[in-house]
């Protein structure tokens, strides 16, 4: 192999495992900040939780705005996960299957509707649970179990 050679080939490796590393810098935020949207999630459920068990007093309003968050948050989980932000704990089959994906963001964003529009103790604490469960519903098919 002349010199010449040897040098464009260790050239074009660099530019793939450079390259590679650009795509995974250009990624990595993406990533961080759908990951910010989860915990805010899960932020508005430290709320709410407790309050539906009778672990915390019953605060309507303060019940109201956590199911705004989750509002608000479900709203951005589609375009979160856009095409070429593979990585994290996503897995995968998120992006083969977006449109069902998309849907279980919807079906936590009509749930967490309700439950902001709840008026009451009773009927807050009857909409929770389809929220939690729009939560799972995603994460079992969608996300990695944690190790
Ligand atoms: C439509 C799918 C979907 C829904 C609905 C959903 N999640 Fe997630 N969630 C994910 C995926 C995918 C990840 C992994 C994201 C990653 O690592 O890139 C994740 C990650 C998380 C994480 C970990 C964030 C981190 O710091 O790595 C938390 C906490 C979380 N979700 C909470 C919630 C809560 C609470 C709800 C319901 C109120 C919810 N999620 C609803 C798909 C969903």
């Amino acid at each position: 192999m002349n010199k010449g050679l040897r040098f464009g080939l260790a050239a074009a490796a660099f530019a793939a495992v450079a390259g590679t590393a650009l795509i995974a810098d250009a990624q990595a935020p993406q990533i961080a900040a759908r990951q910010e949207v989860m915990k805010q999630q899960a932020g508005a459920n430290r709320v709410i939780v407790p309050m539906v068990r009778g672990e915390q007093p019953f605060n309507l309003a303060a019940g109201k705005q956590a199911a705004n968050t989750l509002v608000a948050a479900a709203k951005q989980i589609p375009g979160a996960f856009g095409p070429g932000t593979e990585g994290g704990n996503a897995l995968p089959a998120i992006w083969a299957n977006k449109a069902d994906f998309d849907a279980k963001a919807k079906t936590l964003e009509d749930a967490a509707t309700r439950l902001a529009a709840a008026n009451d103790e009773a009927a807050f604490k009857a909409a929770f649970p389809a929220v939690g469960q729009a939560c799972g519903g995603c994460h079992t098919p969608y996300r990695k179990p944690a190790s």
